[in-house]
């Protein structure tokens, strides 16, 4: 049976794993100093990440390959508030890349101040609970998550790290932050990556020839990123991940809830999504 164990804290009132999260990484994290040029990917827990930790590098890198290959994708683009960033902050070049889970609220107020951009990538949270129980199952530091249909349950309760799905998208779509942010969605770049990464180039301003944004498409496909031991989480020791019950770079497609959801399960789930989204225009056409 899924419980709230000790291994979770709260913070502000967002649930918060103790293994990757103390409070004096979230006191780094709210008193961190953003410069106007630092590029923040912010999400919610299994909705491209790590995906992303690869694409912004190589684009602001001109498409060279050697962060990706040679750096790990926790100190490539660490994240703001877990415990690596104080180690790592002072080895970045700018422009720096950050990464974060927080909802928008509990940003660092320099944050607010700054001319930081921030892409916001969204995932169809059918797909974020399918990718959410898998990873319960194998990080050890996590709660197992119990039956699918439990794990469903507590997922739409919020009982899961960084709170309910709703709550984090909400607010990172009403935002003051204008021409600073840029929502994109995971089932987008599923669909059309190319075309993704060229709004990406352009809002980032990297200007990168078509031959460039094609070579980054392509290193950044799931089967060469699941290659790659910088992004794929294989130098993570077994005892905290356990890639042999299911790796972190797991399926890489949209729309594997059909094979996870009964009937009944996706009847619920929408309306209880729907409900907390009224009034929210949003939807994830290819994996629905
Ligand atoms: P699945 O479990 O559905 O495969 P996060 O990095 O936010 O934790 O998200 C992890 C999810 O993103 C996993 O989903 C993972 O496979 C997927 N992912 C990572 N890199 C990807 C890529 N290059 N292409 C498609 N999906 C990718």
């Amino acid at each position: 049976m899924a419980t709230c164990s000790d291994k979770y804290f709260f913070h502000h009132g967002l649930m918060l794993p103790k293994a990757t999260h103390t409070d004096a990484s979230l006191k780094f994290a709210a008193d961190f100093q953003f410069n106007d040029d630092d590029i923040v990917i912010a999400t919610y827990p299994k909705s491209g990440t790590t995906w992303m930790q690869e694409i912004v590098p190589l684009m602001v890198n001109g498409g060279d390959l050697t962060p990706v290959q040679t750096i790990p994708n926790w100190n490539r683009v660490p994240w703001l508030e877990e415990m690596v960033l104080a180690d790592v902050i002072g080895t970045l070049k700018s422009p720096r890349m950050l990464v974060t889970h927080l909802p928008y609220h509990l940003m660092p107020s320099s944050f607010f101040s700054s001319r930081a951009k921030v892409i916001y990538v969204a995932r169809n949270p059918k797909d974020v609970l399918v990718s959410s129980y898998h990873f319960h199952k194998m990080a050890i530091f996590l709660d197992d998550p119990g039956t699918f249909q439990e794990f469903n349950d507590i997922f739409l309760k919020g009982r899961v790290m960084f709170g309910k799905w709703t709550d984090h998208v909400k607010s990172w779509r009403h935002t003051d932050l204008g021409d600073r942010v840029l929502y994109a969605t995971y089932d987008e770049m599923v669909q059309n990556l190319r075309g993704t990464l060229q709004e990406f180039s352009t809002f980032l301003g990297t200007n990168l020839s078509e031959e460039t944004l094609q070579g980054i498409a392509d290193h950044c496909c799931f089967k060469n990123m699941s290659a790659n031991s910088m992004s794929n989480y294989s130098l993570v020791p077994k005892g905290y991940m356990d890639s042999s019950v299911s790796p972190f770079l797991r399926k890489g497609t949209a729309g594997d809830w059909k094979n996870h959801f009964t009937p009944e399960e996706d009847l619920q789930f929408s309306a209880c999504i729907n409900e907390e989204m009224e009034g929210e225009s949003y939807s994830f056409p290819w994996s629905q």
